[in-house]
């Protein structure tokens, strides 16, 4: 199935992040506001747009950072071994979180990598994964010629299923890779005892969860390596960046040297190359940008708990709307607030109608990770040479059968619609323009059904 760019979950977030895409998604040309129209009439038909004006633009930029950008640009001490930024930017990270330490990367994806080969995930290996995930979590796995192998989602969380987990162990299953997908914390006190039982790392992809708690402990830091992302649609952006976070300093040490071309950890130059290794540094203007941004991290973490609580509490009196399930005691991040939408409450307006009508009363939102096993990557993967050197034919096919045992994850790739972190930066009005956009479609869903239909 070809996608519109818009309807991936990067381009959805860039566009959410600029402008309102009413147009763009009604591909009419007509005009958001037509002069006389009918304010209760839904805006895709020519009514006026519930929200006027925007969202708060993401990234953003604060010409108070700029004096200390400039001073790296100038000093021309931008690789990692040049100066101590990057390893300020990890002292202050790892004191934030609570981390014994910290390892700075030059990505997400590279976080990941590095903690996997640091957990002895080697080629023939199997990890069990979530599969309601950015890509980079299968690609990361594939990376060391290990099988992500999926245990299901829990439709009410959209996080791993911990029921689901233990009939995929097998004996090559070395680690178990938890994605606290948006920011909402996984079920870690089900998932590590499985862990434990069967010796397996964990290794949490906390990409999408900076400052996200479960049980009174922060995300990254409930198994063995946690991995955080600090792209540019990240809470913490920086273009490109990642971390590795961990209580334990010799695993870490372990990163260091990985992430270095095997250098001894600390030891930023020289030659010393003692193990495999790798280029996956943070460069200091990464650092600088990443340092001058993590008081605003804390206070803006605050503002969508807050905006997440108020339209979860909201939405749930909304039928056919339905808020996520979270761990008890959690605080999530929300890098995107996602619920499950149920046509039938709606006259069987679809999830990409019911979409596009929000985009039109200025609330931009879509679905976001589909079914992703079955569109050629992993296909691509287990077919190439390595794979089939690696693996049994019979394992293969099993393990290719097997995606369609994953009834939970269909159902919330199917019903789910998610907003970006940014329109939770906004204030009590912006999110009740939120939930009357819904209850307007609703109430219209009938004529809109026939309109688009
Ligand atoms: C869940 C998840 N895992 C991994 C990554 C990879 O991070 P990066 O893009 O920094 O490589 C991302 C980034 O979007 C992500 O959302």
């Amino acid at each position: 199935m070809k996608l519109d760019p818009r309807l991936t979950r990067r381009g959805f977030i860039q566009t959410a992040a600029t402008s309102s895409i009413a147009l763009g998604w009604l591909g009419s040309g007509r005009p958001p506001m037509a002069l006389a129209a009918d304010a209760s009439k839904p805006a895709i038909l020519g009514g006026i747009p519930v929200h006027q004006g925007g969202w708060t633009p993401w990234p953003q930029w604060d010409q108070s950072w700029e004096p200390q950008m400039l001073k790296v640009f100038r000093s021309g001490r931008w690789f990692r071994g040049s100066d101590e930024r990057v390893a300020e930017f990890e002292r202050s990270y790892a004191r934030l979180l609570g981390a014994k330490r910290c390892l700075a990367t030059a990505s997400g994806t590279t976080a990941l990598i590095v903690s996997l080969h640091v957990m002895d995930v080697d080629a023939g290996d199997e990890v069990i994964v979530s599969p309601y995930t950015f890509i980079a979590t299968y690609n990361a796995i594939l990376n060391r010629r290990a099988l992500p192998v999926f245990a299901d989602t829990d439709p009410a969380t959209m996080t791993l299923d911990p029921a689901t987990i233990e009939s995929r162990v097998t004996e090559r299953t070395r680690a178990i890779m938890p994605v606290h997908i948006f920011g909402m914390p996984c079920e870690m006190e089900a998932i590590t005892p499985l862990a434990r039982k069967h010796k397996l790392a964990v290794i949490e992809d906390a990409c999408q969860a900076w400052l996200a708690e479960y049980r009174g402990r922060k995300c990254g830091l409930l198994g063995d390596l946690g991995c955080f992302s600090f792209q540019e649609s990240k809470h913490l952006p920086s273009g490109e960046g990642g971390a590795v976070i961990s209580l334990n300093e010799n695993l870490i040490d372990k990163c260091d040297s990985f992430h270095n071309c095997g250098r001894a950890a600390g030891s930023n130059q020289g030659n010393g190359y003692f193990t495999r290794g790798e280029n996956y540094r943070m460069t200091q203007a990464q650092a600088v940008m990443l340092i001058q941004q993590l008081d605003k991290l804390v206070r803006e973490t605050e503002t969508r708990r807050a905006s997440a609580d108020y339209l979860s509490a909201n939405l749930g009196q909304i039928p056919g709307i339905i808020p996520v399930r979270l761990p008890e005691n959690c605080r999530p991040a929300w890098h995107l607030y996602p619920f499950r939408y149920e046509p039938a409450h709606f006259n069987g307006l679809s999830r990409d109608q019911f979409a596009r009508a929000m985009a039109a009363e200025g609330v931009p939102c879509g679905g976001i990770y589909r079914e992703q096993y079955h569109e050629g990557l992993l296909d691509e993967a287990i077919a190439s040479r390595g794979f089939k050197r690696l693996w049994s034919a019979d394992r293969l096919k099993a393990y290719r059968e097997s995606f369609h045992e994953l009834k939970g994850n269909r159902q919330v790739c199917e019903t789910t619609v998610a907003m970006t972190q940014n329109l939770l930066l906004t204030d009590r009005a912006g999110l009740d323009d939120i939930l009357e956009a819904i209850r307007k479609i609703q109430a219209h869903s009938a004529a809109l059904v026939k309109a688009v239909g």
